[in-house]
């Protein structure tokens, strides 16, 4: 693909697609702005060049509907706090009004526009909405890694109406240690998942048993596993309609000779609230009872596997580590994966929180700012938006 630095941008129109999808409290406060940190390398980039750039972003879910809460007001607020440049807010991101401010913007400014969710057509991947997004743009550049997994009209569609769609930095940058990761990864190669469904996993399990030589399994999720073996779980939660597929994925792992651990000690209690639990190391798990963390034995070899592995990517928490009973295991895989010296991805929200949480976010190798895209990657080796602007090029 196309990099940013290709481009010849004096004077040019860029429209640039970034993920600015950061969480919000309940005053619209943004309470991490990694996102938008992240994307400023390419924004000084093409700014520097006397780019004119009109920056588009998805704000959560508002299907379609001008909700105000979904506004990115205040992300355009925050982006101005951290560049010297002013920075315009467009009230939609297509129309008359927005072309004539994109018209109007001087060389090397920034017009931030409303969230794209807010139409329809966005979703929907609508040929027309990505015409009207980029009418008075020349070039289009991708920086979203996060929506990269989404074949929407500003991630996917808008490339076939500008004259050159690249990558930026953030792009690329994900990417390349992505790549280290599926392609001829450093050995050994230790996957550690977790999470509360084994269905959002499949995919990245099925590419792993090709790839890994050990794959840990923490969350709810390995419970789906222990079904799949016929055991009792008590009442943790259980993805009943995919055992089948976690049975073949057990029998796959070990025909590829990969090493699938699953949890073996679990830190059990009534509820996610309930704020006594014991740990337990053999199955049934009790009448009443769940399992919320990965038990200390387990957090032992995960441990040792980590410690002994040359790449690492790790997605999920290990439990229900929002809640302090049950935070060991995620906080003891954050700690072993920071203290690691092997190549180390971290994706997802709750892994970063934990790395954050634990204060040892600056010892991983690479934080990805895509929870679902990093996986996406990981399990198919391309995602709808880098793979559009491939398709640009031939
Ligand atoms: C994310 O937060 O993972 C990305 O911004 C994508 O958001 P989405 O899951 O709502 O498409």
């Amino acid at each position: 693909m196309l990099s940013v630095q290709d481009l010849d941008l004096a004077d040019k129109a860029v429209f640039l697609r970034v993920d600015f999808n950061v969480p919000l409290d309940e005053r619209r406060n943004i309470r991490n702005d990694a996102r938008i940190r992240a994307a400023l390398p390419t924004l000084g980039y093409l700014l520097d060049r006397g780019a004119r750039v009109f920056v588009a972003s998805h704000l959560g879910r508002p299907k379609g509907r001008r909700l105000p809460e979904f506004s990115l007001k205040p992300v355009a607020d925050r982006l101005s706090e951290l560049i010297p440049q002013p920075v315009g807010f467009a009230l939609d991101c297509i129309g008359e009004d927005v072309e004539r401010m994109e018209v109007a913007l001087p060389p090397a400014q920034v017009l931030v526009l409303e969230n794209l969710r807010f139409h329809a057509q966005e979703e929907a991947n609508d040929a027309e909405f990505a015409r009207s997004l980029v009418r008075r743009a020349d070039f289009y550049v991708n920086d979203a890694f996060g929506a990269c997994h989404r074949a929407h009209a500003s991630v996917e569609a808008v490339t076939r109406f500008v004259k050159a769609a690249a990558a930026g930095f953030l792009v690329e940058k994900e990417v390349d240690y992505l790549n280290r990761v599926v392609r001829d990864p450093e050995k050994p190669f230790a996957a550690i998942l977790g999470g509360a469904k084994v269905s959002d996993k499949i995919p990245v399990i099925r590419n792993l048993i090709r790839k890994a030589d050990d794959i840990l399994i923490g969350g709810a999720m390995a419970y789906t596993f222990f079904a799949a073996q016929g055991l009792d779980t008590g009442r943790s939660l259980v993805e009943r309609e995919k055992t089948d597929l976690a049975a073949e994925l057990l029998r796959q792992a070990e025909t590829a000779g990969v090493n699938f651990y699953l949890p073996q000690d679990h830190v059990v209690a009534e509820s996610a609230e309930a704020d006594a639990a014991e740990v337990i190391s053999s199955f049934p798990i009790p009448a009443g009872r769940m399992a919320l963390d990965i038990g200390p034995a387990t957090v032992d070899t995960y441990r040792k596997v980590i410690q002994h592995a040359r790449t690492i990517f790790w997605n999920g928490p290990m439990g229900v580590f929002e809640a302090d009973p049950f935070a060991s295991g995620t906080d003891a895989v954050a700690l072993a994966v920071a203290g690691s010296t092997a190549l180390s991805i971290v994706g997802g929200g709750d892994s970063v929180a934990a790395l954050y949480k634990a204060g040892v976010q600056d010892k991983i190798s690479h934080i990805s700012t895509g929870g679902g895209a990093s996986l996406e990657y990981v399990a198919n080796e391309t995602l709808p938006g880098i793979q559009a602007l491939a398709e640009k090029l031939k």
